[in-house]
């Protein structure tokens, strides 16, 4: 068996502020002064349990208000790369949270600025490149968002796509119709969280109003057949996170995951860490999760990986090269 931290892979379904550690936490908010509800850092660990999405929604909102300055976003993204870039990711398509930064008296610029910094630094030292994807909460009103969209354009900020992430239940995509439209004219990149606890409706809704290229999750679409059909031909890849749907109780446990059956339907389905500081682990843990839970061989785990370059937004001539990294991966 090969070391799964060497595979070259592309990660695609990351939130920076998942990649606060509850250390980093605690130390930000030491630095910034800001008061957190917790204890000791003992304390903060005891709540990473979550009985569902909105659970951890209301953990890593509440810690993000330790982000306040440049420096802060910059830190992130060094500190998350640094992690992944050991675990053989070698690109990644970050997503943010723009609105709960500026909801609460941070400006958008000192935002981009920051994350712009750490990305140029984490670049030069690990040869990782990121691009970012501003997300958009689905629980937030499709006008706030609008009012977002027209932010990031009137600050040139550097984003090549928008996602749709928060709350699922009782926020369809329908709801954000005009938002991509806008996203679309703009020539941005269009992905969504849909099917995590929404239903395979809401995978199907999302592809049909919102046009995403991308699926986020999307593991409930095992439950229509004709949406899996849909996905296999049409070549539609899904960011799938396994620690995650287990630790926000999607699925009971990882053996009870989907990712095969997608993999047998002949689906693109990708592996990734959505929120890793919250959900036990960064790209590379979850695909040996996989291995050690579905015994997958090496050749699956390098399809997996090339899976990853194939959905990326990538320019195909710095695809060829990743999928040539994989192929001398396997050959050794
Ligand atoms: N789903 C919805 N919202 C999120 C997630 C997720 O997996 N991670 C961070 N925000
Ligand atoms: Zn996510």
């Amino acid at each position: 068996m090969r070391d799964l931290s060497t595979l070259p892979k592309v990660e695609l379904h990351l939130h920076l502020e998942g990649t606060l550690e509850p250390e980093t936490v605690l130390e930000l908010a030491r630095r910034n002064k800001v008061e957190l509800p917790y204890a000791d850092l003992e304390d903060l660990r005891g709540r990473y349990e979550f009985t569902d999405l909105q659970s951890f929604l209301d953990l890593i909102y509440a810690n993000l208000t330790v982000l306040q300055t440049e420096e802060d976003f910059s830190d992130l993204v060094t500190a998350y790369v640094a992690r992944a870039a050991a675990g053989g990711v070698r690109h990644v398509e970050a997503f943010f949270d723009p609105q709960p930064h500026v909801a609460r008296g941070i400006p958008l610029q000192r935002v981009l600025d920051g994350l712009a910094s750490g990305i140029a630094s984490a670049e030069r030292d690990h040869g990782t490149t990121v691009e970012l994807i501003a997300c958009f909460h689905r629980d937030r009103s499709e006008e706030e968002a609008l009012a977002m969209l027209a932010a990031l354009e009137e600050a040139g900020a550097p984003i090549i796509g928008i996602g749709l992430d928060s709350a699922e239940v009782g926020n369809p995509p329908a709801k954000f119709q005009r938002v991509y439209a806008r996203a679309g004219e703009l020539g941005l990149h269009r992905v969504a969280h849909a099917g995590e606890e929404g239903g395979a409706a809401s995978v199907t809704e999302a592809l049909d109003l919102l046009h995403i290229e991308r699926v986020d999750h999307g593991i409930q679409a095992i439950d229509d057949p004709a949406l899996m059909d849909r996905l296999a031909r049409a070549g539609t890849p899904l960011t799938m996170c396994p620690l995650s749907n287990v630790r926000l109780r999607c699925v009971d446990t990882l053996a009870d995951h989907p990712l095969p059956a997608f993999l047998e339907a002949g689906v693109l389905v990708t592996v990734n860490s959505d929120d890793p500081a919250y959900f036990g682990g960064y790209a590379d843990t979850n695909y040996e999760a996989l291995r050690a839970t579905f015994g997958f061989s090496d050749e699956v785990m390098a399809r997996l990986a090339r899976n990853s370059v194939t959905a990326s937004f990538l320019p195909e001539g710095r695809k060829t090269e990743l999928l040539s990294e994989i192929d001398a991966w396997i050959a050794t």
